[in-house]
């Protein structure tokens, strides 16, 4: 008989982890689950409080054969912190787990990455299963071994790495997520395909145009998650930390997160990346002879992604404070940077990377004013005319 899933086996330097995905199969993930686990005696299960009806159902199947402890968590920024990762291993603790368990997270990247934190930390490593729910999780979270939470200077300053054991995706699950939070995910994979697997533009258009075509988007999620894994994985294979060639998935990062910081959350993760790719080729363009082809490819995919009109949404950004978010950018450290420029991922074609210094990651200083004009250029809209 067919098996109502298919499986994918990620590689993480030496490590390697079975991905598990198909539609309407949760039954069947959960017993892959608790049959590639083995020998297990308890599971913390920890669910996001948005899907408590699909995690209700794995619960269930999962409690038929092995002792599951439940807690609930709320997928917010503000509760992606050590207090909450703490209030994981108190309970896990309470509940009775050993080293013979194994810690679930079923949720979106947030659910995700506070669970994972947990799981690392755990009689300092414990079994963890990722049980994405939404498109970031499912495409690009999970296909990553960074865990991590917020501290009050900034996202994701306090984490490690740690390999799961086991990924399973039923894209059912994903067919509830709103159209405001699915856009991250497809954004990400726009992001993925410029960056990595150019090829697969047609099978990213498709999926796109057939997201909102096709009421329960299955058929679309399927290939999204596809796109995603295949981009993504010889990266992480061959750069498990994300700190040499994978950092080429920070493309649109740059202009991106200093467009959603100064927007004050108006702009969300997605949409600013969508913009910071737009910004970062018109960089290119300019500096690095990035061709007009593919500068016309990154406007076709982000136009897949229904955004409001860039002039709309950028214009009333406070310049100044883009500049000072910029002049602070994250990637600062991995490579020569002068003051007043900043690093960023830059393509010479679609593709493929500029490359940074010999033997560094693919980041390219760049001076802020550059940025900036590009990212009037951007604003105006203006960008198929210049
Ligand atoms: N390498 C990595 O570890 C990595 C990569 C990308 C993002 N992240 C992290 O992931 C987080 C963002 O993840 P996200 O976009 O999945 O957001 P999220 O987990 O915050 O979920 C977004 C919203 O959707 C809800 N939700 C989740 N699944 C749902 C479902 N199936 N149906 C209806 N609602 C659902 C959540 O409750 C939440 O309100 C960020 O904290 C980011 O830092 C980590």
């Amino acid at each position: 008989m067919r098996s109502p899933y298919e499986a994918l086996t990620l590689a993480f330097g030496d490590a390697t982890v079975p991905y598990l995905y198909g539609t309407d199969c949760a039954a069947a993930l959960a017993g892959a689950v608790l049959d590639r686990l083995g020998d297990l005696d308890a599971i913390l299960f920890v669910a996001d409080d948005r899907v408590r009806g699909h995690a209700d159902a794995v619960a269930a199947e999962l409690a038929r054969r092995v002792r599951v402890e439940r807690v609930q968590v709320e997928a917010a920024e503000r509760h992606k912190t050590l207090p909450t990762v703490q209030h994981l291993l108190e309970a896990a603790v309470a509940g009775r787990l050993t080293r013979r368990s194994a810690v679930a997270a079923m949720g979106g990247g947030t659910v995700g990455n506070i669970a994972g934190l947990a799981a690392a930390l755990l009689f300092r490593g414990t079994r963890l299963v990722h049980l994405p729910t939404t498109p970031v999780a499912a495409f690009d979270a999970t296909v990553s071994l960074k865990q991590g939470v917020n501290l009050s200077a900034g996202k994701n300053l306090a984490g490690t790495y740690f390999v799961p054991a086991l990924i399973a995706c039923d894209l059912a699950w994903l067919s509830t997520v709103p159209r405001t939070d699915l856009l991250t995910g497809l954004a990400e994979m726009v992001k993925n395909v410029l960056v990595a697997a150019p090829g697969l533009e047609p099978k990213l258009t498709r999926a796109l145009e057939g997201l909102d075509a096709d009421p329960d988007r299955r058929a679309a999620l399927r290939a999204l998650l596809e796109i995603g894994v295949e981009a993504k994985a010889p990266y992480v294979a061959a750069d498990p930390r994300e700190q040499g060639a994978a950092l080429i998935f920070e493309y649109g990062h740059t202009a991106g997160h200093a467009i959603e910081f100064v927007s004050g959350g108006r702009i969300g993760h997605g949409e600013a990346v969508a913009w910071g790719m737009l910004v970062a080729a018109e960089v290119a363009r300019r500096r690095h002879g990035l061709a007009a082809g593919d500068v016309a490819a990154h406007h076709r995919l982000v136009s897949l992604l229904g955004l409001p009109d860039a002039a709309v949404r950028l214009r009333d950004l406070d310049r100044d404070a883009i500049r000072a978010v910029l002049a602070k950018d994250n990637k600062r450290g991995y490579g020569p940077c002068a003051p007043g420029e900043v690093l960023m991922v830059l393509l010479d074609t679609a593709g493929r990377a500029v490359p940074g210094p010999p033997g560094g990651p693919p980041l390219v200083p760049v001076p802020v004013p550059v940025v900036m004009d590009a990212f009037e250029t951007v604003a105006l809209n203006a960008l198929e005319s210049v």
